[in-house]
């Protein structure tokens, strides 16, 4: 919700002295584009810790040991991970794609091993007999030397700390094996800071030569955003450990492997109408084996093997196909799935697949995924395994993209094998081409489906770009994908959103080819920044939108139901002036929407005339967001940056304003038409 809504009229912002140039004329009576329901959405990659450490609520980090474990296809050779040779599909050449890997190192993520009074060692080992066939590695402590009151500690970190608010619940999950292990078991929460002891489960010694799963349930006794989650074993002996999962009672929704309720909200309060899931890059992987597999995120948890994703991190897939489809009927949007079109990410190893039995396996690929979604469990087995996993109804997938950023005449013909067999038979779904980094709007094949183009550029690209979608043929629908003002504007500040601001504008000026959007990344965990800008910011406790947020939220909540005439679009030179307004009609409560943007560091005084009216109501509305341009919001500051809500009281068929430095401004006037 708008932040800080001051009921009081505010006079200070009338424009008392006559404008220096024409009003601005706006025409009720004209109408524009028809503005996209769909037009705001969102994007999720797992990116800087996005999901595991971000939106997805497993507080244990490297819950399976299995961190270390290389990218599928790929083989280890002297500190390195090596790819397949393979020939890159857009270059055309074999590049040896290889990056540093740290074996031992990965090994211990979110992991200590501690004696008190005690000797032990504790080392990741792939299992004889495994807790799982799909993740292979275990740890194991030798114990030894355990004096009276001693014990051998496990220690998880989770994310750069455990959030633990005090009266909590927590449900801890985790598995054992030992053959000479015969002490007690028990698992505490910690203050990672000050040591203190904030609640405890015992688990008595008991047959454990077998993996044996042990659960409980830790209230918290204080609250900490450095806590920490420790086993501890107080007698001799080996033991194996795995998958070792915390997860709050209190998630979004009360989900059991769900989401973040604090991060969820920040996702709520955008009003999104759709989101796009697994991403990003992740989708086409360093090589085509390390591509996302939906398939290896179902089920149990525990039985997720998990990916090294190309931002340097292994995803744990606990928030995999299933939860984002059951998330996005959660939050009653639309669901985008994006899905491998055989083919890797060709700045990385660029391998891929061309043979009629391997694209014929991609393409059964997509049909099982949609059918997962959408078909009748009793004859589908994808829709069967959905009914077990506790949803037999459909899940609201409505959209369904074939790669990502992939490019040139190979991406034109797996996009014309795919796209074609899946459009006969799929008609309820919308295909997108992706057209990845691009000033070209228009994909060179033929047929009834969207195109994705990518923007990640500086401030003055988004302020000259308001106009970019005046030009575009109209052939496609466009969705905007990817997008994000993240060149010179620090983590992102305030100068960063003004232009992404007058760059939506546009969008929706447009609204009749423009249809969708997405900001990109939506999330980092504040340490992990694996891209310059990220629209929210989180940490073990806490999260905010920078704003970026804000600018999405204000577009979100006040969506026109059409454009109406406006005589400046921009005022002066489009790639030079940084003032631009843009106006709609909301039918639903019979409003004049005027969205105006001034990008520069001095105050704007315009006057207006409202056409088309036959009365204009004197008090309504203005939200203001403004400051100054390096302004950024932080954990510290969250909000400094928000949009204002105010009563104005002087609008009329003519009125005038002064609009602050540096602003993104909405009004929204009653009007009788
Ligand atoms: O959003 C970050 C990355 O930018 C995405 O993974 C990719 O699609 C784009 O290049």
């Amino acid at each position: 919700m708008i932040k800080n809504l001051t009921v009081a009229l505010l006079l200070t912002g009338a424009l008392t002295a006559t404008a220096q140039t024409e009003p601005i004329r706006i025409d009720l009576g004209q109408k524009g584009a028809v503005v996209s329901p769909n037009l705001y959405g969102i994007f999720f990659e797992e990116i800087s810790h996005a999901g595991d450490g971000g939106l997805y609520a497993e507080l244990t980090q490297n819950r399976g040991f299995e961190e270390h474990v290389l990218p599928s296809g790929m083989t280890y050779k002297e500190g390195k991970a090596y790819a397949p040779d393979a020939m890159n599909y857009e270059h055309r050449n074999h590049r040896n794609w290889n990056i540093p890997w740290n074996l031992e190192a990965k090994k211990m993520t979110g992991w200590k091993v501690v004696g008190e009074k005690a000797t032990v060692t504790g080392e990741v080992v792939e299992a004889k007999t495994p807790l799982h066939k799909n993740t292979p590695h275990a740890m194991q402590l030798d114990i030894k030397k355990v004096q009276k009151g001693g014990k051998a500690v496990l220690i998880n970190t989770g994310y750069w700390g455990i959030g633990l608010k005090a009266g909590e619940q927590y449900d801890l999950r985790f598995y054992v094996k030992s053959s000479n292990y015969k002490g007690t078991i028990t698992a505490r929460l910690q203050d990672g800071g000050t040591g203190a002891s904030l609640g405890t489960a015992t688990f008595n010694s008991r047959q454990l030569k077998d993996w044996t799963e042990l659960t409980g349930t830790l209230t918290a006794e204080g609250t900490t955003a450095q806590g920490e989650l420790s086993l501890e074993f107080d007698q001799n002996g080996t033991v194996f450990v795995d998958y070792v999962s915390l997860f709050p009672q209190a998630t979004f929704k009360g989900r059991k492997n769900g989401q973040r309720a604090d991060v969820a909200q920040m996702l709520v309060d955008l009003h999104p109408k759709f989101m796009r899931w697994p991403g990003g890059c992740i989708v086409e992987g360093a090589t085509y084996e390390n591509r996302v597999k939906w398939k290896e995120t179902l089920g149990d948890p525990m039985t997720r093997r998990g990916e090294w994703d190309v931002w340097g991190y292994r995803a744990t897939w606990g928030m995999g196909y299933h939860e984002f489809l059951q998330f996005c009927e959660d939050l009653q949007m639309d669901a985008m799935f994006v899905n491998n079109a055989g083919m890797s990410c060709s700045v990385r190893n660029g391998d891929f697949v061309s043979s009629d039995a391997d694209m014929d396996a991609v393409v059964q690929d997509f049909r099982d995924a949609i059918d997962y979604a959408l078909a009748d469990p009793a004859n589908n087995r994808w829709a069967k395994m959905r009914a077990e996993a506790g949803h037999p109804k459909p899940f609201p997938l409505k959209y369904v993209e074939i790669g990502n950023e992939n490019v040139g005449p190979e991406y034109v013909t797996h996009f014309n094998y795919i796209f074609k067999k899946l459009q006969a038979e799929y008609p309820q779904i919308i295909f997108i081409n992706t057209l990845g980094h691009t000033d070209r709007l228009l994909a060179q094949i033929p047929g009834n489906y969207m195109v994705d183009p990518h923007w990640y550029r500086d401030p003055n690209f988004f302020f000259a770009n308001n106009h970019l979608f005046d030009e575009a043929p109209r052939t496609h629908d466009i969705y905007v994908g990817e997008y994000a003002c993240n060149g010179r504007v620090g983590a992102g500040n305030l100068l960063a959103a003004i232009s992404e601001a007058a760059f939506i504008m546009g969008m929706e000026r447009n609204s009749d080819v423009v249809k969708m959007s997405s900001y990109a990344p939506l999330f980092e965990n504040e340490n992990r920044r694996d891209w310059p800008c990220n629209l929210i910011h989180i940490n073990s406790t806490e999260v905010y939108g920078r704003a970026s947020y804000y600018v999405q939220q204000m577009a979100a909540e006040n969506r026109p139901t059409y454009n109406i005439y406006v005589s400046e679009p921009t005022t002066g030179d489009p790639k030079t002036t940084r003032y631009f307004c843009q106006t709609g009609y909301d039918e639903q409560t019979g409003e004049l929407i005027i969205k105006v943007v001034n990008g520069t560091d001095q105050p704007y005084n315009r006057s207006f005339t409202i056409d088309g009216a036959n009365n204009v109501m004197p008090t309504g509305k203005i939200i203001t967001l403004n400051g100054d341009a390096n302004d950024e919001n932080t954990f510290e500051q969250p909000t400094k940056l928000a949009p204002r809500t105010t009563l104005y009281g002087k609008f009329g068929k003519q009125f005038g304003y002064q609009f602050p430095p540096m602003s993104f401004t909405i009004m929204r006037i009653k009007v009788e038409i």
